[in-house]
C-alpha cells in the first residue's frame, strides 16, 4: 500500500508530465488569441518622436518621388534610394489604403522647414512626400539615401495613418551607418535602433548607383 507522501509525489510527477509540452512551447501557447485558433499578434513597429521638422505647410508637389520637384528641370542631389515595403496590422492583416508620409533632409542636411533656414540647401529635393498603400498593403517612394546633420545620424521620418488602426510616427535608420550618442535613440527603449534599421542594396534595373531598401511596418 502506498504511503500518503508517495501518492502526493506520483501525482505531482503526473501533473508535471502533462504541463511540460506547454512550458517548452513558450508563453505564446498561453495567449488567448492562440487558444481561440488565431495567429499570435505581431510586435508593432517602435514609435519615435516626430521631431521639429514636419512641414508647416505641405509642398505643392507632394508625390512619392522626392527626387524631382514639379517644374524644376534638375533632379535632387544625393544617392537615389528606392524605398518600399508593406504595412500590416498587429493581427497580420495587410492594410491597403494606409497613408504613408515621408520627410527627410536634403543632401546638405537641410529640411524644407521655416525652422531650418541654413545654407547651402537643395531646392530640387522635395523633402516631403505621400504614398498610399495598394491592395497588397504596399507603398513605394523614390527618394535619396538619408545623410547626417548636426547631432543626428542619417534617418528618415515616417508617419502612417489607417482608418482602422492607431497611427504610427517613427524614424528609420540605415544599416552600417555609425550611430553615436543620439538623443532620440537614447530616449527610446533598449533595442529600438535594431528594430528601426533598414538594410540597403544596389537597386536592380535602376539608374547607376541607385540603392533599394525595404521595410515592413506594423501599426500599433
Ligand atoms: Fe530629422
Amino acid at each position: 500500500m502506498q504511503s500518503d507522501a508517495h501518492a502526493r509525489f506520483t501525482s505531482r510527477r503526473r501533473s508535471l508530465r502533462l504541463l511540460t509540452p506547454l512550458l517548452l512551447a513558450g508563453p505564446a501557447m498561453f495567449s488567448p488569441r492562440v487558444a481561440s485558433g488565431q495567429q499570435p499578434l505581431l510586435v508593432p513597429t517602435p514609435s519615435q518622436t516626430e521631431g521639429p521638422f514636419y512641414p508647416k505647410t505641405l509642398p505643392a508637389d507632394r508625390d512619392a518621388d522626392l527626387t524631382q520637384v514639379a517644374g524644376r528641370p534638375v533632379k535632387a542631389l544625393g544617392t537615389v534610394l528606392y524605398f518600399s515595403g508593406r504595412v500590416l496590422a498587429r493581427d497580420g492583416r495587410i492594410l491597403p489604403g494606409t497613408i504613408v508620409e515621408l520627410w527627410q533632409c536634403d543632401n546638405y542636411g537641410r529640411y524644407h522647414h521655416a525652422g531650418d533656414d541654413g545654407v547651402p540647401r537643395d531646392d530640387n529635393f522635395q523633402g516631403y512626400g505621400v504614398a498610399t498603400t495598394d491592395a497588397e498593403g504596399r507603398y513605394a517612394f523614390k527618394t535619396i539615401r538619408p545623410v547626417p546633420y548636426t547631432g543626428r545620424p542619417p534617418h528618415m521620418h515616417i508617419r502612417l495613418r489607417h482608418a482602422n488602426a492607431p497611427p504610427l510616427t517613427t524614424q528609420l535608420y540605415i544599416a552600417g551607418d555609425v550611430v553615436g550618442a543620439d538623443g532620440v535613440l537614447m530616449a527610446s527603449p533598449r533595442g529600438t535602433l535594431a528594430k528601426l534599421t533598414m538594410a540597403l542594396a544596389p537597386a536592380p534595373g535602376r539608374e547607376a548607383g541607385a540603392l533599394a531598401g525595404s521595410y515592413e511596418f506594423v501599426l500599433p
